[in-house]
């Protein structure tokens, strides 16, 4: 990689106002604590984890054989009766859990469907819903797939799976009916969680489509749908394998004990994307994953008891397992939960609804903030924001321009932003900084979490110096980290435990400044970030080859203003077949209907053959400097075939 620049911005303090009533209210408190958590991680862990419930105490903290963590072994505990039954004996009963509200909304702008439940009345239908999933044949270890728009129902189904220790995998409701076949698949998961449909834009996802399709695909080895009725859209039935929700709950007891479990007992399977066609179910486990999340959101967010926390997230990417579900749920705090789009009816619904419930913590990703800019800054200012103390964001690098808009529009100026580092793989929030102690530079994560020690290395795993870009590593187990890749332990080593000796690689290249603050620059492998979603190329590529028309396909990221990045496509024809623009258009329809459609590509290049090296691989730098610049200039003394480069240079112009 090459050396960035070292511009590095002046860090902005927080406000003493803000410092004065948090959790970590100055950076001295910070760095104790950092160093105390990296000197002596049992120690610290262990305290940590004094304040969750466990039905049995762990025998030793930390076990780890690398790349094999247990955390807290030997304990036994149950996330669901720490989201619920501990908030209830903490006194949270009637505090609420969840104030949700659908996305359709009445003639006068109010929303036409909401919900608000107490952590007693969530509590009662979590125990519902499981004693139903039981009655439906569902046990201990069964891989359950969840596949919903956000409504409260998913996070009551969730709940559900931890309460009776069936895993979930969620999947994101934007997936085609192939893309759950291959996670059902992976998983071997025979038991299906969905709706009718889900509201998106004014219009209905057909969710239960989707998943008949899936069943087809995996021909009978799904035995149960349970569907809740959320559009009242028409939808096809089988009737030995289909049941209502609402029959399932039916005369089911609001008593459902949590089952005590190991504390490395499989919580659930989330499926990303990597650099090979297939993608990999992320496994995460019970008490490391729970502690974790909760002591994050605590002290990223400063949840406080009368917080009204919305993270706008899907519950379908790790963010909404992570900050939605499980950790501010353990914190007690009130969670407001969104089923649409952004801009449904118009541009101001976010506005609205922190106005409405008086939202105190918001967190969202730069993407979204882009398109609130591009709306301007009158419409956020025809409500009141005044209640909002913190701001977030996560998912892909936040671009100063949009951090300064958000901080000034958003956060009226006086809202810490905390922009968090992350991934599917770490379970929770890894750089970050906190927001009564770090000062702030637009752009940069900051600082490393209690207990995680990153580092920025060469391809050898030596550190570079500060302000030089590398790899980025984590050196010590935490107790969020996946625990490996669903039935696929080789590739969980390869991918991120043998590219450096000894240490955890995100996939991600980043860069130190003298100071101690990451700036993370962006994935070195072949995952792309689009609007915040991670696709693989390869998945794309396979797509797009998986069509009859189709020889071969290349598929690159390249930088978007709007969402960070955009997908290109190139491809290359099999005899006899024609170009034209119809076809671009088949092409992108065919990616959206095999994977999904934040999978398709913005742009599609025909060409007559890829550049290819000597060896064979595709010369993607070329690509993605002709998608970038519209032309090829780079080094291509490598490249097999000159005349592909005139080709793309042509087809560009
Ligand atoms: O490249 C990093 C980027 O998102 C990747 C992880 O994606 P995913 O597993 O989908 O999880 C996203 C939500 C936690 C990372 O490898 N990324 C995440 N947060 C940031 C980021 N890039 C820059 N700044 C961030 N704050």
């Amino acid at each position: 990689m090459s050396t960035s620049s070292t511009t590095t911005n002046v860090a902005v303090p927080p406000s003493p106002a803000f410092s004065a009533g948090a959790h970590v209210p100055s950076m001295d408190a910070y760095e104790s604590q950092w160093k105390r958590s990296i000197d002596d991680p049992e120690g610290y862990w262990g305290e940590v984890a004094a304040d969750s419930h466990f039905f049995k105490k762990w025998d030793r903290v930390l076990e780890w054989k690398l790349p094999f963590a247990k955390w807290f072994a030997g304990a036994e505990t149950n996330v669901s009766y720490n989201c619920l039954d501990f908030q209830i004996e903490n006194g949270r009963g009637d505090h609420p859990a969840i104030i949700w509200e659908g996305e359709p909304v009445n003639d006068d702008g109010t929303p036409k469907d909401t919900l608000t439940l107490s952590y007693r009345q969530l509590h009662a239908r979590v125990c519902q819903f499981a004693n139903a999933l039981k009655k439906q044949g569902i046990q201990k270890n069964d891989r359950v797939t969840i596949y919903m728009p956000m409504v409260p129902e998913l996070a009551i189904a969730m709940l559900a799976c931890a309460r009776i220790g069936a895993p979930h995998s969620v999947i994101f409701g934007g997936f085609s009916g192939q893309a759950i076949a291959d996670r059902l698949v992976d998983a071997d998961s025979r038991h299906i969680i969905t709706t009718d449909g889900g509201w998106r834009r004014g219009k209905v996802i057909p969710l239960k489509q989707n998943v008949d399709e899936a069943c087809k695909l995996v021909d009978g080895k799904v035995d149960k749908v349970i569907v809740l009725k959320r559009c009242e859209n028409e939808i096809q039935w089988e009737a030995d394998r289909d049941v209502w929700w609402h029959e399932a709950i039916d005369g089911m007891s609001e008593d459902c004990p949590a089952e005590r479990l190991d504390a490395e007992h499989m919580l659930f399977l989330l499926y990303t994307s990597g650099s090979t066609g297939k993608p990999k179910g992320i496994l995460h486990t019970t008490a490391g994953y729970m502690i974790y999340t909760r002591h994050t959101a605590k002290h990223v967010f400063d949840l406080k008891p009368d917080d009204v926390y919305w993270c706008t997230a899907d519950i379908g990417w790790i963010t909404g397992h992570s900050y939605i579900v499980y950790g501010p749920l353990q914190n007690g705090v009130t969670n407001v939960m969104y089923e649409g789009g952004p801009n449904y009816p118009d541009w101001e619904r976010f506005w609205q609804i922190c106005d409405r419930y008086k939202v105190t913590k918001f967190y969202t990703a730069p993407t979204a903030i882009r398109a609130f800019m591009k709306q301007g800054a009158e419409l956020p200012k025809k409500h009141d924001l005044s209640n909002l103390k913190l701001l977030g964001t996560v998912g892909e690098p936040i671009n100063p321009a949009a951090w300064n808009w958000y901080d000034e529009n958003i956060g009226g100026g006086r809202c810490p932003i905390v922009d968090t580092w992350w991934q599917t793989e770490t379970g929770g929030i890894m750089i970050t900084p906190l927001p009564g102690a770090t000062p702030t530079k637009p752009g940069s994560a900051t600082r490393p979490f209690f207990g995680i020690d990153p580092a920025v290395v060469d391809a050898s795993g030596a550190p570079v110096p500060p302000n030089e870009s590398g790899l980025l590593v984590i050196r010590k187990p935490w107790p969020g980290m996946l625990r490996g890749i669903y039935g696929d332990e080789a590739r969980y080593r390869k991918q991120y435990w043998t590219e450096i000796d000894g240490c955890y690689f995100t996939g991600d290249g980043a860069r130190c400044d003298e100071d101690g603050y990451f700036w993370i620059i962006g994935r070195v492998d072949d995952v792309i970030k689009v609007s915040g979603h991670r696709l693989g190329t390869a998945e794309i590529e396979s797509a797009l080859v998986s069509h009859p028309k189709v020889a071969e396909a290349a598929v690159i990221g390249y930088p978007d203003e709007m969402t960070g990045e955009a997908i290109a496509a190139f491809v290359t024809l099999k005899s006899g077949f024609e170009v034209d623009e119809s076809l671009k258009q088949e092409l992108k329809q065919h990616v959206g209907s095999t994977l999904g459609a934040i999978a398709k590509p913005k742009d599609v290049r025909f060409t007559d053959a890829l550049p290819k090296t000597r060896s064979g691989k595709i010369m993607r730098r070329l690509l993605r400097e002709l998608a970038t610049t519209g032309h090829v200039k780079g080094d291509i003394t490598t490249l097999e075939d000159l005349t592909t480069i005139a080709t793309l240079n042509s087809e560009a112009s």
